[in-house]
C-alpha cells in the first residue's frame, strides 16, 4: 500500500531504547545531548514576543508566494547587518530550514539526481532525501588540527546525476566554517560542473573564535541558495520561520527565483502572525546571542579545564556553533559507550556514527547544556577513562 520510499527501520535503536527505559525509571539524567534552546534556561523575553504575534495585520489574508515583504526586508535587514547586501526580491520565506532545503531540491533534482553532502554532518538529510527522491553522496572532510574540506575527494564524487554541493556553515557537529579559499574553490568546482550550491547557514552567527564567517548570501560565483532561520538565529525553533536566498550569476538566479516562486506559490506555507512577528523576533536575536554565546563559551571552557591534565579524553578543534566532538579510546563502539554512560553514570551522549563519524572513537556532545549541569556530566564521562 505504500511507496517504497517510505519503508525505514521504524523500530528505536538500542540506545533510544535504553534511554527511553531510563527516562521511566526516574533516575537522574544528565543530557548531554540537548538540542532545544528553549528548554535549556535561557531568559526569553516573553512579553515582546508574544506581543508581536497580536499584530491586528494578521486579520487579512495577503497570499505572496515569496513571503510578505515586510518580514524579507527584516531579514534583508540582517544580512545588511553583516555588509552584505540582499535584496528582497531574492529572498522566499519558508517555514523552517528543511522545507527550504526541499524547495532547492524539488526546483535542482530529477528523481535519483544526486546531491553532495558533507560527512561528517547531522542526519536529518537522510529522511530528507528519501521523501524527495534525491540521492545523498558524502564527501569527506578531513581533520586536521582542524576540518577541511576534501577538494580531491569531493571532486571524485561528482557524476553526471550531481545538481549540487551542500556545505553547512558552520558544520553541526564539526563546527567549522568554510573558509574563504573554500568558497572560491566550491564556485570554481560548482561553475565548471554547472552544479549550484546549497549553504546551511543557521549557525552562522555562533563564531567561538575569530575566524572569519562571511555568508554565501551574497554569492555570485555560482548558483547559490543560502538556508538559514529563526530556530537557531533567535532560538525560537516554535515559530517555524526560516528563508532561502537566492544568488549567483544572473541568468540563472532569474531562472531559479522565477520557478522558486513557482514551488512556493503551490504551499504557501507562511502563516501571517509569524511573518509579521519576523521583524521582532530577528531584533530579538541579539539578546538570545548573547546569552547563548556565553554558555557555548563557558561549557568550552570547562571542557578544556576538565580535559587538562589526561589524554585518553579529548576534545576536537570547534570554530562555531552549539556541539563539541570528543575523542575517545576506540576499544568500544561509540553505541556500547553511550549505552554505558547512560547505565551506569545516568549521561545521555551521542555516539559519533549518528553524524557519519566513525563508529568507535567518537562521542558528541551539546554545549547547550546548562553549565553546572554539563561540568558535572562531563567530568563523570572523564571519570570512566582514567
Ligand atoms: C545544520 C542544520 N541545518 C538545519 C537544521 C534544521 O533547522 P530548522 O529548524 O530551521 O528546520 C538543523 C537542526 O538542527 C541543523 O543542525
Amino acid at each position: 500500500m505504500f511507496a517504497k520510499r517510505t519503508n525505514w527501520n521504524l523500530s528505536p535503536n538500542r540506545l533510544s531504547q535504553v534511554l527511553a527505559a531510563h527516562r521511566a525509571s526516574a533516575k537522574p539524567l544528565i543530557d548531554l545531548t540537548l538540542s532545544n534552546p528553549t528548554e535549556c534556561g535561557f531568559a526569553y523575553d516573553s512579553e515582546a514576543i508574544l506581543d508581536a504575534l497580536r499584530n491586528p495585520e494578521a486579520l487579512k489574508y495577503e497570499p505572496n508566494s515569496k513571503g510578505l515583504e515586510c518580514a524579507r526586508r527584516a531579514v534583508a535587514r540582517y544580512y545588511a547587518e553583516k555588509q552584505v547586501t540582499v535584496s528582497i526580491e531574492e529572498i522566499l520565506l519558508t517555514t523552517s530550514t528543511s522545507e527550504a532545503y526541499s524547495y532547492v531540491f524539488r526546483l535542482l533534482c530529477d528523481p535519483g539526481d544526486e546531491v553532495l553532502i558533507p560527512a561528517p554532518s547531522y542526519p536529518l538529510f537522510d529522511f530528507l532525501v528519501d521523501i524527495l527522491d534525491v540521492k545523498l553522496v558524502r564527501y569527506p572532510l578531513l581533520y586536521d588540527h582542524g576540518w577541511l574540506i576534501d577538494f580531491h575527494a569531493l571532486e571524485q564524487s561528482v557524476t553526471s546525476r550531481t545538481r549540487a554541493i551542500i556545505a553547512v556553515h558552520p558544520n553541526n557537529p564539526t563546527g567549522h566554517f568554510t573558509k574563504p579559499a573554500e568558497m572560491g574553490k566550491l564556485n570554481d568546482l560548482c561553475s565548471r560542473r554547472g552544479l549550484a550550491i546549497i549553504a546551511d547557514e543557521v549557525f552562522l552567527d555562533f563564531s567561538l573564535n575569530d575566524v572569519a564567517t562571511a555568508t554565501f548570501a551574497a554569492n555570485s560565483g555560482a548558483l547559490t541558495f543560502t538556508l538559514s532561520g529563526l530556530s537557531k538565529i533567535s532560538g525560537l525553533p516554535q515559530m517555524k520561520a526560516a528563508w532561502l536566498v537566492v544568488n549567483g550569476p544572473q541568468r540563472a538566479k532569474a531562472q531559479a527565483l522565477e520557478r522558486l516562486e513557482v514551488i512556493a506559490d503551490t504551499f504557501l506555507s507562511m502563516n501571517a502572525p509569524i511573518q509579521l512577528a519576523m521583524p521582532a523576533f530577528l531584533e530579538r536575536r541579539h539578546n538570545f546571542q548573547e546569552q547563548m554565546l556565553a554558555r557555548l563559551q563557558r561549557n568550552l571552557a570547562e571542557a578544556d579545564r576538565l580535559l587538562a591534565g589526561q589524554r585518553l579524553c579529548s576534545r576536537l578543534v570547534v570554530e562555531g556553533g552549539w556541539y563539541v566532538i570528543l575523542r575517545v579510546p576506540a576499544t568500544r563502539a561509540g553505541d556500547d559507550l553511550a549505552v554505558e554512560l547512560l547505565e551506569s553514570k545516568g549521561i545521555s551522549v551521542h555516539p559519533g556514527h549518528f553524524y557519519d563519524l566513525p563508529p568507535n572513537g567518537y562521542l558528541v556532545l551539546s554545549l547547550l547544556t546548562p553549565e553546572s549541569r554539563f561540568s558535572e556530566g562531563l567530568s563523570s564521562l572523564r571519570s570512566t577513562f582514567s
